[in-house]
């Protein structure tokens, strides 16, 4: 007997689904990593090939992925599976998912470490740490070295935000957590916006928009195509199973296209917008753009320290960081959750408690090498020590590598007919969708990944 979770319930509305996926896609990726990653990779050409990997590859996907938890309306582990079976196509399809479960337990293991850099600088800012730096940059940098070079600090927040998480999951106050978030995550919005114009109007905001906007293709290397393409698919939470999940739910009547845009959309501005709260401060303060994933926590204190009302806006700021990381860590846990609950029969409690445990562990990896330790910083092509690695690993190849086989598997495996485009309630472009799923979609990682190893001969 197959032990499938059906999904019988729907969400009460088209909103309720962006809101879930979007709070899954909005999170650390567009605060903390999208405007790192555009330094290091020399801004505007990184900005315009990244637009043209979520146009391209990171919407189809994503309208894929709802697609099949549409069709499949069970947990994402078994929703691939079964829509292959209902297609009469090898039910081998579902190690895709497989891939996806272990791909999240990596990216889980070092998202929750910086996550925790977010709660520590809640703490700086209403400690007030960060309004005693006024304005100087030093005090900001020292603040910063001071956390990552600390690996008990570090043990002690990813402790935090690992606890607070298997608390939620398991005490299924999720609920209670999604409606919080539901005013969170627009507060968010508007105080992003606040301090944007804020670090614009004070900091250089022509060195930012020219660092942004003016694409310099001489300084993105063959490697920086990688690296957009694996953050569209990072950013926009796909390829684990989340939006087949979410999918899971749509009510019927709901265009996947329509919505999936809404929710790319709104993630993409807040990561343009995190860049532009950003390099504003990064210029006026000569922080290099490629100083790395400590971007976000180097400059923007800053500009707190600097405006009135500072400490508590910085406060603020931090919980919703908080929050917004929260949000995708949660979604990032169902996964892992689900195939020790459905492949191997435990409850949900100590599923969510293994998880919590292995995840912890394996965040030490990320710890030690961010905190210096010589045993975890080892050099490689990919990256340097256990957090580089994983996170190069995960998001440039894991990932794209997953959607891939989610665009052939929608675009060639299954039948597409009459149905499948009701199914995929679009009024106009279906068969341009599918044909991009077919070609454009497959090509352009394929090219990428060529590009990226050097086979391509420019
Ligand atoms: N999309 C999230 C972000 O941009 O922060 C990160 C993430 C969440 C990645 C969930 C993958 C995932 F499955
Ligand atoms: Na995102």
């Amino acid at each position: 007997m197959s032990t499938t979770t059906s999904v019988s319930s729907r969400w009460s509305s088209k909103l309720a689904f962006i809101l879930a996926a979007t709070g899954s896609a909005v999170g650390l990726g567009n605060l903390w990593k999208f405007p790192y990653i555009m330094g290091q990779n020399g801004g505007g050409a990184f900005v315009l090939v990244y637009l043209f990997c979520v146009l391209l590859v990171g919407i189809p996907v994503m309208m894929a992925e709802v697609y099949i938890g549409k069709e499949g309306r069970s947990s994402p582990a078994h929703a691939m599976g079964k829509v292959a079976r209902e297609h009469n196509i090898s039910s081998n399809w579902s190690y895709n998912g497989a891939l996806g479960v272990l791909a999240g337990f990596l990216i889980l293991s070092f998202y929750v470490v910086i996550a925790g850099w977010a709660v520590a600088y809640i703490y700086y800012s209403a400690s007030g740490a960060i309004t005693a730096a006024n304005g100087q940059s030093a005090v900001i940098q020292h603040l910063f070295g001071s956390l990552v070079g600390s690996v008990d600090k570090l043990i002690l927040f990813t402790t935090i935000i690992i606890g607070v998480s298997v608390y939620v999951l398991s005490h299924g106050v999720k609920q209670g957590l999604e409606i919080a978030i539901r005013y969170m995550m627009p507060a968010l919005f508007i105080l992003l916006v606040i301090v944007m114009l804020y670090s614009c109007a004070t900091g250089d905001f022509h060195g930012a928009v020219q660092f942004m906007f003016y694409p310099d293709f001489s300084k993105l290397s063959f490697s920086g195509f990688l690296v957009a393409l694996g953050h569209a698919f990072f950013t926009l939470s796909l390829s684990l199973g989340i939006m087949i999940m979410y999918g899971a739910y749509l009510p019927e009547g709901t265009s996947i296209a329509k919505t999936s845009i809404i929710v790319a959309l709104a993630d993409t501005v807040v990561a343009l917008f995190a860049g532009l709260a950003i390099y504003p401060v990064v210029f006026a303060h000569g922080i290099a753009p490629g100083a790395g994933p400590g971007l976000l926590f180097k400059s923007l204190p800053i500009a707190f320290s600097n405006m009135p009302l500072g400490g508590f806006i910085a406060t603020l700021f931090f919980v919703m960081v908080t929050f917004a990381a929260l949000t995708s860590v949660l979604s990032l846990f169902e996964a892992p959750i689900a195939y020790f609950v459905e492949r191997r029969g435990m409850t949900r409690i100590s599923a969510t408690i293994l998880c919590g445990v292995l995840i912890w562990l394996l965040s030490l990896l990320s710890i030690f090498s961010l905190a210096g330790a010589s045993w975890a910083t080892f050099k490689t092509p990919l990256g340097n020590g256990f957090f580089d690695i994983l996170d190069y690993v995960t998001a440039n190849i894991m990932l794209p590598v997953c959607g891939l086989f989610t665009a052939i598997f929608v675009g060639w495996k299954l039948k597409v007919n009459k149905r499948t485009a009701k199914s995929f309630e679009m009024k106009v472009g279906f068969s341009q969708y599918i044909f991009c799923l077919r070609y454009i979609t497959p090509a352009a990682i394929t090219l990428v990944f060529l590009n990226a190893i050097g086979v391509l001969p420019w």
